[in-house]
Parts: C-alpha cells; sequence; structure tokens
C-alpha cells in the first residue's frame, strides 16, 4: 500500500480502504509523529466499519471502544502512557487480537511490550509539504 493523501478528506478515504481489509483480531498499528494524520484516518476507518459515532482521539482515556456491524473497533493512543501496565489495569489484553475486535493503536511504540508476541498490521503515515504520503511495508 503506497497512497498520497492530499488533505483530511483523502486520508479518511484511505482508512475507509483500509477497514474494508480488516477482520476481526486484526490489530493495526499507525506510526507517525504528532500531528501526521493517524486519528484522521481512524476517522475513516471507523465509517468504514458503519461507525456512525464521532470519532475523537483517546489520548487521555487511553482507550475507546466503538461498537460496528461485525466488530468492535478499539482504538488506543499511547502517547501519554506512563507505562505498559496502565494499559493492562484497564483490560487491554481482553481486545488486542480478540475475534470480535479490530484494535488500531496510535503510538504502538509505547507498547511494544504488549504487542511482542502479537500479529499485527503497520500503516506509516508522513508529512509531505501538501498532505501525507500513507504506506504499509
Ligand atoms: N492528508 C492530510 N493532509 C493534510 N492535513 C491532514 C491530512 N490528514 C490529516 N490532516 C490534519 O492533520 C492534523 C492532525 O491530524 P490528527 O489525525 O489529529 O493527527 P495525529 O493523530 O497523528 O496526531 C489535523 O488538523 C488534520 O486535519
Ligand atoms: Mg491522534
Amino acid at each position: 500500500m503506497n497512497y498520497i493523501a492530499k488533505n483530511e478528506r483523502e486520508s479518511m478515504e484511505i482508512g475507509k480502504k483500509i477497514a474494508a481489509k480488516l477482520k476481526g483480531g486484526d490489530i493495526l498499528c499507525l506510526y507517525g509523529d504528532l500531528g501526521a494524520g493517524k486519528t484522521t484516518l481512524v476517522k475513516g476507518l471507523a465509517k468504514g466499519l458503519g461507525i456512525k459515532k464521532n470519532i475523537t482521539s483517546p489520548t487521555f482515556a487511553l482507550m475507546n471502544m466503538y461498537s460496528a456491524k461485525l466488530h468492535k473497533l478499539v482504538h488506543i493512543d499511547t502517547y501519554r502512557l506512563k507505562n505498559e501496565q496502565e494499559l493492562v489495569d484497564i483490560g487491554i489484553e481482553d481486545y488486542l487480537g480478540a475475534p470480535d475486535t479490530i484494535c488500531v493503536i496510535e503510538w504502538p511504540e509505547k507498547m511494544h511490550k504488549l504487542l511482542k508476541n502479537k500479529k499485527t498490521l503497520k500503516v506509516k503515515i508522513e508529512h509531505l509539504k501538501n498532505g501525507r504520503k500513507i504506506t504499509s511495508p
């Protein structure tokens, strides 16, 4: 996958396309700096899963959960995480890889221990002068 998104709307469209390929149990790691557009991509992804609720950044909550038609969507943002135990305390291990759940993670680097033995999908977002480059290996 290799896309250029010229604006927020195009990033959301790409999120929708990614959603179409996801299945229950998938863990999607979103790599990219602050302001790269990770949450924007999740907004489109949620739309693609049929979620009508407005997606807000879980920067303070660490994790938000939504129910979609086929699965739950768990949106994690570890930006303010102090240690991985905090995620364990809120029950994250019940969701990571659970067959009825899609997990999307902003700042996956900060929970690498919890992800160590999990199969993950990876998407990287980079700033361009006009827009963003969205790639996956
Ligand atoms: N493809 C894009 N082109 C230009 N601006 C974008 C694009 N995608 C997202 N943005 C903008 O970047 C800003 C940060 O987006 P956000 O999704 O909150 O980033 P992150 O979650 O990575 O910190 C927002 O103002 C958003 O509208
Ligand atoms: Mg964000």
